[in-house]
């Protein structure tokens, strides 16, 4: 079945799931101490399992283990067989105390660590530059007239933002194809401030990251609250990672656990599929993985189609999450 997506107004057509590559920062870097570093061989075996599943696109960023990820993820694919313009690949600039002038003087940064991969989407993974939205959006407008990068998307913006990027891309000819955002049954704020209205208006794709709500929505960490103590980072200081957080999510993971027995599926897998379904087109979403077996789960999550009582039943335990 062809159920790939467009991204925004472009012409890349998008598997609904794809695969989020911070885990594979190697441990390294501010960002990267979130996760454990994988060995090259895992991230090998974790995009191969997610390209067997159907997954055709992949999301890295600069600040993922400062090129780490992005040179592991342009290995494994490579591993796999793949040569650039057989999948999407998407990766982020960092803005933090840079100004608009380093989005074009680390371009060829990017391209080094991709290897032979080239940017099919390029975000500005924060709205906090010391440079304004129009700068910004002038430096990835002149990246796409010299070919550098195929498309122009942004994350974390606000509604305001997001629509002042659309406007000055505009002006150049170029569509803003995506906004990339937490979103989750346990994190909806995108359906309450505007951001997802605003993206359906302007056909800009919204890439839901943090799909899992960092792995909660699996019901692993319900069924054993002691297994966070024996994973690196900060998550397990995270309130919602906590008892009392996990009580607050409870009733949710349970009803995600009796629809997932239905459709011979997993908590996972049904929470991914909402995600990627309750409003059309417009989200996709990149749930990361530090195993195969999470790969190959996370990627399965569209084989099934949930009922409409199904769906609505999840939006209404999650509402207390809006
Ligand atoms: N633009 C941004 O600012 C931003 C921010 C965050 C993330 N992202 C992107 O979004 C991607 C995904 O977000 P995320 O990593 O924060 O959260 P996520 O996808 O919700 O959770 C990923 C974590 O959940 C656990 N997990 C994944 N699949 C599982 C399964 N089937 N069963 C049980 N546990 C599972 C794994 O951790 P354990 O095994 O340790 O539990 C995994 O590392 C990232 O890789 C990154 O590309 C972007």
């Amino acid at each position: 079945m062809d159920n790939h997506r467009s991204l925004g107004r472009s012409p890349i057509a998008i598997s609904p799931i794809g695969l989020g590559c911070w885990q594979f920062s190697e441990g390294r870097g501010f960002a990267g101490r979130f996760w454990p570093a994988l060995p090259q061989e895992t991230a090998n075996q974790i995009v191969a399992a997610s390209l067997d599943a159907g997954i055709n696109w992949f999301d890295t960023a600069e600040v993922y283990g400062g090129g780490r990820s992005e040179a592991a993820l342009a290995k494994a694919l490579t591993a796999a067989g793949k040569k650039n313009g057989d999948v999407v690949v998407a990766t982020k600039w960092w803005p933090m105390w840079r100004t608009a002038g380093n989005i074009k003087a680390t371009i060829r940064a990017r391209q080094s660590f991709l290897a032979s991969f080239g940017i099919d989407l390029y975000q500005i993974h924060q709205p906090f530059a010391l440079a304004s939205t129009a700068a910004q959006m002038h430096a990835m407008a002149d990246l796409v007239e010299d070919q550098r990068i195929r498309t122009v998307g942004v994350s974390n913006f606000s509604t305001a933002k997001m629509r002042a990027a659309h406007q000055v891309l505009d002006t150049r000819g170029i569509h803003l194809v995506s906004n990339q955002v937490r979103y989750s049954l346990l994190d909806r704020r995108i359906e309450k401030n505007g951001v997802l209205r605003t993206a359906q208006e302007l056909g800009i794709t919204i890439i839901a990251y943090s799909p899992l709500a960092q792995g909660i929505l699996s019901g692993k960490y319900h069924r054993d609250p002691n297994m966070i103590r024996s994973r690196p980072g900060p998550r397990k200081w995270m309130t919602a990672f906590r008892r009392r957080g996990l009580d607050r999510s409870r009733a949710l993971v349970a009803a995600l656990e009796e629809i997932a027995r239905a459709h011979d599926a997993t908590p996972s897998q049904v929470a991914l599929n909402w995600l990627a379904n309750y409003h059309g087109d417009t989200v996709v979403v990149i749930p990361g993985a530090t195993s195969v077996a999470q790969a190959e789960e996370n990627a399965g999550a569209m084989s099934f189609l949930l009922s409409d009582a199904e769906m609505n039943r999840l939006d209404e335990l999650s509402r207390p999450f809006c």
